[in-house]
């Protein structure tokens, strides 16, 4: 983990926050001075609690701009990703 500044975190909205086992990870680690940039599919409750809790379990972290993804997106969603992607300064190439 240490070679990693910045964190992809990907799940699905499960009771309005993140599976345990995204829990288990974000506890597993020292997330300190690391950016994480979420990005969550759900069924109408878009990110719930979720930026919060991982927060919570991430403290000095900074989180990045999320993507939320209404189940597998629609046909927007590629899109979205390259909008969110270059929102985070992130290049696609
Ligand atoms: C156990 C469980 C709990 C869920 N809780 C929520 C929820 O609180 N809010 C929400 O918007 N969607 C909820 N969902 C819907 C999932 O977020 C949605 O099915 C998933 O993101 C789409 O990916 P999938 O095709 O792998 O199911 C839940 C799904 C499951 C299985």
């Amino acid at each position: 983990m240490e070679q990693y500044d910045t964190i992809l975190l990907g799940y699905p909205n499960w009771w309005a926050t993140i599976p345990m086992p995204v829990a288990s990870f974000l506890e597993e680690y020292d997330f300190s001075g690391k950016t994480i940039i979420p990005f969550c599919s759900h069924g109408g409750g878009e990110f719930g609690q979720s930026i919060t809790d991982i927060s919570k379990l991430a403290p000095n972290s900074k989180i990045g701009e999320g993507l939320s993804i209404h189940y597998s997106g629609g046909s927007s969603l590629e899109n979205d990703i390259s909008n969110w992607l270059s929102a985070n300064g992130i290049s696609e190439n």
